[in-house]
């Protein structure tokens, strides 16, 4: 961490989190916490609580918590030194003057000198596209039924035909030729000087979800080869881990986003209206990707080019957008190829029925799967239902299976008894991998292991919880500190991330009296981090409970934490086989046996 706790402590003080996060989201004041509806998650009820007295907030529904920072890091999409800088100046605290290592240093001017040249290409192919020598481009933007205000909006510009106009330009701002062959804006060439990549292109700025300039994609105005130049990855861009148009559609507030092939399409659709799709920069969708919609939504429509490279390019992202826990419908625009050319020809009103009726994942892949049988030949239709059951048995919880089941019998027009036998018959010979189903005999391995991690985690729940409970209620209310006196210390916590937040909360209490959550989470820069330690603080308990019952869920949870430590260290010297220490350990699990008493 670059700059001092204290200064970090004092941004963290000034800093009033309902104030905070009051000016994001709507809080109502319920008891002792403000309640409101989760911003990282679609909800119609609130379980997004906002805690004054401990300064932090969690989230019931989705997991989601930690302090000021954290909210700011989550919400923005910021690092955490940029939410430093940001609620600092919020809180009116001047951050010092940092010392950074030389390299530090270079690498950050480095970034922010292509953030700073890039903006000003954006603006310098602006100016060019409302020029005289831009009006090729305007018009071409213009006959593709963009308004003036969509091409403001999303900063599309134009690249001159001559080919330097921009690196003349560059120069002359004082940029040299040594930065300028990093930004992939130029190709600096012995012989002939320096070059524009771009030229007599309509560009148009990428930009990442906080709005800066990352990297530029210019179109052919009419035929031509590429159809579209994009930048080269730099050091600010990953395209593996951009979206086109998240800028905007973080802040649509609908439910789901819809994601798309091209940049034309993102543009058609927020123009008319929605405002929440996005693209994949001309390339198959990624895992990181899909992890950054999944911080925004629970729920995708893709809208991919309706021919078979867009069904093919569907297929691949439904298991990576379902991996990262988003569920997927796909949206049929036939006969049209994309969503831009869709709506120029039906309208919004259309686009949103289609929306309305997309189908999910799991028909849409039946349908694919569906186009390589003939449903005429009673050979190549049962095969088809063999292999409609088959990926039935993927789906591993059985509810969901059988209304599937159901849904397929009902579409399909098949006994649902018989289909019901059938992915049962399968069902014993497969496995789940990942949601898919896969025979027994070639993952035995894998399926073992995949037991064997569930069992543990359910093991590992069974531990934590009573943990995490025990630490909510010392942050609540330290006179409990003084009933587990002699009975509960940091090591009854498990070793890792759980006993380290333990540790801090325990000196706090002897150092101030008082534990201080929001204080802690300042101590992990890393925003999963912070998570976990919100949540450390944050379980769930019933306020709601009469005094007796508190007390006597208090104690049970005191119980729990110390025979499970003991269990713990017992197993643990087993491991090792130090007999001395196993002896002492069953002295002392003698002691805390069963309902060992708690004094008040
Ligand atoms: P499409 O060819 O479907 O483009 O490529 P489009 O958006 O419909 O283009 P228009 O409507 O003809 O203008 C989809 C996306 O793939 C990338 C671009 O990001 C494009 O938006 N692409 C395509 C390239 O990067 N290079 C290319 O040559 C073509
Ligand atoms: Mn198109």
């Amino acid at each position: 961490m670059y700059y001092p706790e204290e200064i970090i402590e004092e941004v963290r003080q000034r800093t009033d989190i309902v104030d905070l996060i009051g000016s994001y989201v709507r809080l109502q004041k319920k008891g002792s916490s403000y309640m409101g509806l989760c911003p990282f998650h679609n909800e119609k009820s609130p379980s997004f609580s906002v805690q004054s007295s401990r300064q932090i907030y969690h989230c019931f529904g989705c997991g989601v918590g930690g302090n000021a920072f954290t909210f700011v890091m989550e919400y923005e999409n910021y690092s955490f030194v940029e939410a430093l800088k940001y609620l600092a100046e919020r809180a009116g605290v001047k951050l010092p003057e940092i010392e950074y290592s030389v390299e530090a240093k270079q690498a950050a001017d480095f970034k922010s000198r292509l953030l700073e040249v890039n903006k000003l290409a954006a603006k310098y192919f602006y100016v060019q596209l409302k020029s005289e020598q831009g009006r090729a481009a305007y018009e071409y933007f213009k006959n593709r039924g963009l308004t003036d205000e969509t091409i403001t909006r999303f900063g599309l510009g134009y690249s001159s035909k001559y080919s330097d106009t921009l690196y003349r330009y560059l120069k002359q701002q004082g940029y040299e030729d040594s930065f300028l062959k990093n930004t992939g804006l130029v190709t600096l060439d012995e012989a002939r000087g320096g070059r524009d990549k771009f030229w007599n292109r309509a560009m148009f700025p990428i930009m990442d979800a906080n709005n800066r300039v990352i990297a530029f994609g210019g179109r052919v105005m009419g035929e031509g080869e590429p159809k579209y130049l994009n930048s080269p990855e730099t050091k600010v861009f990953d395209k593996s881990r951009n979206l086109y148009g998240l800028n905007y559609a973080k802040h649509s507030r609908k439910p789901y986003m819809l994601i798309c092939e091209g940049y034309m399409d993102v543009i058609s659709l927020h123009q008319a209206g929605f405002t929440n799709a996005v693209a994949s920069l001309g390339t198959a969708l990624t895992g990181l990707q899909a992890n950054l919609i999944a911080r925004y939504v629970k729920e995708v429509y893709l809208t991919y080019d309706s021919d078979g490279a867009g069904t093919k390019a569907a297929l691949r992202a439904i298991p990576i957008m379902k991996e990262a826990g988003v569920s997927v419908k796909i949206v049929n625009m036939k006969p049209y190829k994309d969503p831009d050319e869709f709506i120029k020809a039906l309208g919004a009103e259309e686009y949103q029925k289609r929306i309305d009726n997309a189908a999910g994942s799991f028909f849409f892949e039946l349908q694919v799967l569906e186009q390589g049988y003939n449903m005429e030949d009673p050979d190549q239709k049962t095969r088809f239902y063999h292999e409609v059951a088959k990926k039935l048995v993927g789906f591993s919880d059985e509810i969901e299976r059988s209304n599937y089941e159901e849904a397929v019998a009902r579409q399909y027009r098949v006994d649902y008894d018989m289909l019901h036998k059938l992915v049962n018959k399968y069902g014993s010979q497969m496995i789940v991998v990942q949601g898919q189903a896969v025979p027994v005999t070639q993952t035995e391995v894998g399926r073992r292991s995949a037991l064997a991690k569930k069992e543990k985690e359910q093991e590992k729940d069974g531990v934590t919880r009573p943990q995490k409970l025990l630490l909510t209620w010392l942050s609540t209310d330290t006179t409990k500190f003084k009933r587990i006196r002699g009975i509960i210390t940091p090591e009854d916590f498990s070793e890792g991330f759980c006993r380290t937040v333990a540790e801090m909360a325990f000196t706090q209490f002897e150092q101030d009296g008082a534990v201080n959550p929001a204080k802690i989470i300042n101590h992990f820069e890393d925003k999963e981090e912070q998570t976990m330690a919100a949540a450390l603080f944050s379980t769930e308990f019933r306020e709601e409970m009469d005094a007796a019952g508190q007390k006597k869920a208090f104690e049970d949870t005191v119980r729990k934490v110390k025979q499970a430590s003991i269990e713990q260290r017992i197993e643990a010297a087993v491991e090792t086989g130090d007999m001395e220490c196993f002896q002492a350990l069953l002295v002392e699990k003698n002691r805390y046996k069963n309902q060992f008493p708690i004094p008040e």
